[in-house]
């Protein structure tokens, strides 16, 4: 694949090339990282064994703190060995290159050595958001038939509810046995540590930049949680990226909030930040704004990424005392709309604005964004990075729109290097969002005048619930298995918080009448069987759901509803 900058003439494409010192040309980006063009590389290695040969072994990599107040600190060199073991202990289990193991844990700091382990072992990691509940881990863990889990005894239950229908399930592998926190293990459970492994040495598998390295889940509309596949060559971009938006250098403190369950959390959770050879500071907890600005003092934190939710809460809270942040020189925001007012309170409250930027799991890495020095409007996302081609296509014809303002979809044109290279064991799917030249994000937006673009919608029935995306069809499915629910339909409401939250419309079985007490019945269920995101924060129940002429439910109208916006005419439905 050629990953060469391209110059075609296209509307709103922005400036290739690079951005002071920071070049996106990525001859220049593998030299940087050690990578040979064409040769064999292996990003685990890449992210702590590199550090290590040029003498940085000693460097902090990874402050650790959890909720209990307990704390841990890793340098390079200790990420180097604890991936060793990992890599060694799935070896030794027989998980090959290629099989996908799934990290289905909290923030523990065996879940940053295993997800290294398992790429330099040439595996692929398929990390889960450890809220997931037995149903949404079943779909994925059947959908890229794991091979191994790595978990907690917190989650054991989860796993253990499923494993019989999941025959490509060998191991579940547990990373706490010091704790007690699980029963007596059966067959097929086994434990590991780092910590407590012999130290071993391990030759990381020859990968090149089309390796498959990590699985990503993530919603669209219809049908199941969707497996983006990315690339060990991924990291040109997040390496690229991390230095020039995140601004981040190896002498900096970064606190990354997203949980490594979402593509944030391994992108810029792991991988950009060990590839720049900065510290990571990780805090295991609950939001609590208070907490969250002593951890900041107390570590010292120089870059802080969070989301719009986030932020919100914060704005909240009591004000941080003066002394908390001066550490801070760099803040940035990702997964949500970020309100002008958001960043507006930042400048005020935290001494500093808040950097938007715009991308996906599929993209891998940030594709517009309001970078160090660009003037921010407040309320845009910025302009597409360096190298990016990005326009606003008309959503009839496909075209790029020349004209500023006018509302298109929002769309990107490969290659570029942590591009997602399929959905796993989706063809159709994954060629469904493309249309010509161009990448579809399925999300809605324009361009003015001076190049920014702004954020209006998403052009599908995906539910943004604090950042994290919820598919309609995950939650209808799972309303669908509660004995009073005959028929559903699940949309987006606005939230002043979480953005947006799960509504339910629902039409009961005949026997069943509405109640408060069902109502809380029915978003139980969800929350226990599917995720707590995932749960309606409302419901209204109906006595039949709009449908198109052949039967289809149209979503849409129940979201316009929800949003305020114009319902449009239910006879003139179609298909
Ligand atoms: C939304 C998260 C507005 C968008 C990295 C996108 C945003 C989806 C922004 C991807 C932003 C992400 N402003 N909306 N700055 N960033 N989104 O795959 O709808 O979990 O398509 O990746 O989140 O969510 P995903």
């Amino acid at each position: 694949m050629n990953y060469s900058n391209d110059s075609r003439d296209v509307a709103a494409v922005t400036s290739p090339g690079s951005i002071g010192s920071h070049s996106y040309e990525p001859g220049a980006l593998r030299s940087a990282l050690d990578i040979k063009q064409g040769g064999t590389f292996n990003l685990g290695a890449l992210l702590c064994d590199r550090h290590c040969a040029q003498g940085r072994g000693e460097h902090m990599a990874l402050i650790w703190e959890n909720h209990t107040g307990l704390r841990k600190s890793f340098t390079f060199d200790d990420l180097r060995r604890h991936s060793n073991a990992w890599a060694h202990k799935l070896a030794e289990l027989g998980v090959k290159p290629g099989d996908r193991v799934c990290l289905f844990v909290d923030r523990v700091p065996d879940l940053y050595f295993a997800f290294l382990g398992i790429l330099k072992l040439g595996a692929v990691a398929q990390p889960l958001f450890s809220q997931f509940m037995a149903d949404a881990l079943e779909v994925r863990l059947a959908d890229a038939d794991t091979r191994a889990v790595i978990t907690t005894g917190r989650h054991l239950e989860k796993v253990r509810s499923v494993r019989a229908r999941l025959p490509a399930l060998a191991w579940v592998i547990l990373t706490d046995v010091k704790s007690g926190a699980h029963p007596t293990l059966v067959e097929g459970e086994v434990v590991m540590t780092a910590e407590e492994a012999p130290p071993v040495e391990f030759t990381p598998f020859p990968a090149n930049e089309d390796t498959p390295s990590l699985l990503h889940y993530t919603s669209g509309t219809t049908g199941r949680p969707k497996g983006a596949q990315h690339v060990h060559g991924s990291v040109l971009s997040q390496y690229a990226t991390t230095r020039h938006v995140l601004d981040l250098r190896p002498d900096d403190v970064y606190w990354c909030t997203a949980d490594p369950g979402w593509v944030t959390g391994t992108s810029y959770g792991i991988i950009g930040p060990w590839a720049v050879g900065a510290t990571q500071a990780i805090f295991e907890a609950g939001f609590s704004a208070q907490r969250w600005y002593e951890f900041i003092a107390r570590h010292r934190v120089t870059v802080f990424y969070t989301a719009p939710t986030a932020i919100r809460m914060l704005m909240k809270a009591p004000p941080p005392t003066p002394d908390q942040l001066v550490s801070l020189r760099h803040m940035c925001s990702v997964g949500e709309p970020l309100n002008p007012a958001a960043v507006l309170w930042a400048e005020r409250v935290m001494g500093r604005p808040f950097h938007d930027t715009y991308w996906q799991t599929e993209t891998g890495a940030i594709m517009i964004s309001n970078v160090p020095g660009l003037p921010i409007k407040p309320g845009s996302m910025g302009k597409p990075v360096p190298s990016i081609a990005a326009a606003i296509l008309d959503q009839q014809t496909f075209q790029p729109i020349a004209v500023p303002g006018k509302v298109g979809l929002i769309a990107f044109r490969p290659p570029w290097p942590s591009m997602f290279r399929g959905y796993f064991k989706a063809e159709k799917t994954y060629q469904s969002k493309f249309v010509g030249d161009y990448y579809l994000t399925g999300d809605r937006g324009s361009v003015d005048r001076d190049g920014y673009y702004w954020f209006v919608g998403r052009d599908d029935d995906v539910i943004n619930t604090a950042g994290h995306l919820v598919g309609p069809f995950e939650v209808e499915s799972a309303l669908l298995r509660h004995p009073a629910v005959a028929e559903s339909a699940a949309v987006s409401k606005p939230d002043p918080t979480y953005g947006e939250v799960v509504k339910a419309f629902i039409v009961l079985r005949p026997e069943h009448a509405g109640s408060d007490e069902l109502k809380l019945d029915i978003m139980n269920f969800v929350r226990k069987h599917l995720s707590p995101l995932a749960m309606p924060h409302a419901i209204d129940f109906v006595e039949k759901l709009p449908k198109t002429r052949s039967g289809k439910i149209v979503r849409r109208m129940l979201r316009a509803q929800e949003w305020g916006e114009p319902v449009g005419d239910l006879s003139s439905l179609d298909d």
